[in-house]
């Protein structure tokens, strides 16, 4: 595994050079997936796995970013999201701040609007949102000047969550085409799950959806098979099965989704126990995918509920490599808007 991790940064390297950032599409908000074309998102997982050699010398820093105020501004809580990147973010030579929404003036009932433009007024150049109102990222970009980055809004999209994600894989495999990838548990409330389909399926993985029928979105797999991939015009592979043996079949990839437990509140499971041993993935489950198929979970993790404490820690887990790469996927994806937004001094 180290040779291809290495094979791989080396080939990014000599493609990439640190000076020669032309190739990068320049979009300056970043909001979600589903128009990204299969080239788009592999330079941008190039540049990602470029970034992890940044990275791993702790005395570097890049310029990109020099001379700019990003703002993470977080209406809902986060650890791996909000500290990603904010690493990324002052590797790349940004001044970063961060802004709490409940510990804000938002608690006086501030204004979504307001908020931005106070930051804006405060020098921001670039926020970087996590809130609960899906399309809330949208909104900003209608009031703030700089850059937006969408660190998840909710049931809408995460695309840096599935950015990372991607490139985990793509360390592991080389090439996400053909690969059998199920993603378990609660689709209907999963960002993750939403923006990986977009992914995923542009890289020319085939995505299995599986779900308890009442955290299904209806006519979910038409809702993407009816896009076709931007760029190439592929048909996009997404089927749903909501049984679990079926849909562990042959996968190359599973993908456990985090259960909300307000979910049984709103009556949408009979109990937790019953969702666990339908859903749950566990190692005897694991035996049906392919050996040496590999298990990603997007974290928070409910040990117990949707993963077993024994498949999360096996060897066959990429959690901790999502969060580590999580830094440099970031990393990119600010470089991305850094470059679209110009040198400091410039026009925004
Ligand atoms: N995966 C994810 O978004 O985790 P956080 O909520 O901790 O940022």
């Amino acid at each position: 595994m180290t040779e291809t991790l290495e094979t791989l940064a080396t080939e990014k390297l000599a493609l990439f050079p640190e000076e020669s950032n032309a190739h990068l599409p320049h979009r300056r908000h970043l909001i979600d997936l589903d128009d990204w074309t299969p080239y788009e998102v592999q330079r941008l997982l190039d540049r990602a796995a470029y970034m992890r050699d940044v990275l791993a010398d702790p005395t570097r820093r890049l310029e990109t970013l020099r001379g700019r105020l990003a703002v993470t501004l977080f209406y809902e809580n986060s650890t791996r999201t909000r500290i990603s990147f904010e690493l990324a973010a002052k590797k790349l030579g940004a001044d970063v701040t961060n802004m709490t929404a409940a510990a804000s003036s938002v608690t006086k009932g501030e204004s979504l609007r307001d908020t931005v433009e106070t930051l804006q007024a405060l020098g921001a150049n670039i926020l970087i949102v996590r809130s609960s109102q899906s399309g809330a990222p949208d909104v900003i970009t209608r009031y703030f000047r700089g850059a937006v980055v969408n660190a998840g809004d909710g049931w809408r999209g995460h695309p840096t969550q599935a950015l990372l994600d991607a490139l985990t894989l793509q360390l592991r495999f080389g090439t996400l085409a053909n690969r059998h990838i199920v993603i378990v548990g609660d689709i209907l409330h999963s960002r993750v799950a939403r923006s990986n389909i977009w992914s995923l399926t542009a890289l020319g993985a085939e995505v299995v959806l599986c779900a308890p029928p009442t955290l299904t979105p209806p006519n979910v797999a038409d809702a993407y098979t009816s896009r076709p991939v931007p760029g190439t015009g592929a048909q996009r592979r997404v089927t749903v099965e909501p049984r679990i043996e079926r849909a562990l079949e042959g996968a190359d990839v599973v993908m456990a989704l985090r259960l909300q437990r307000e979910r049984q509140q709103a009556g949408l499971l009979p109990s937790l126990r019953e969702y666990t041993m339908r859903y749950g993935l566990t190692m005897e489950r694991l035996q049906l995918t392919k050996p040496c198929a590999l298990v990603l979970h997007p974290g928070p993790m409910n040990e117990g509920i949707e993963i077993d404490p024994d498949v999360a820690h096996s060897a066959y887990s990429l959690v901790e490599e999502q969060v580590t790469n999580g830094v440099a996927t970031r990393m990119a994806a600010l470089e991305m808007i850094g470059l679209a937004m110009g040198t400091v001094g410039t026009a925004q």
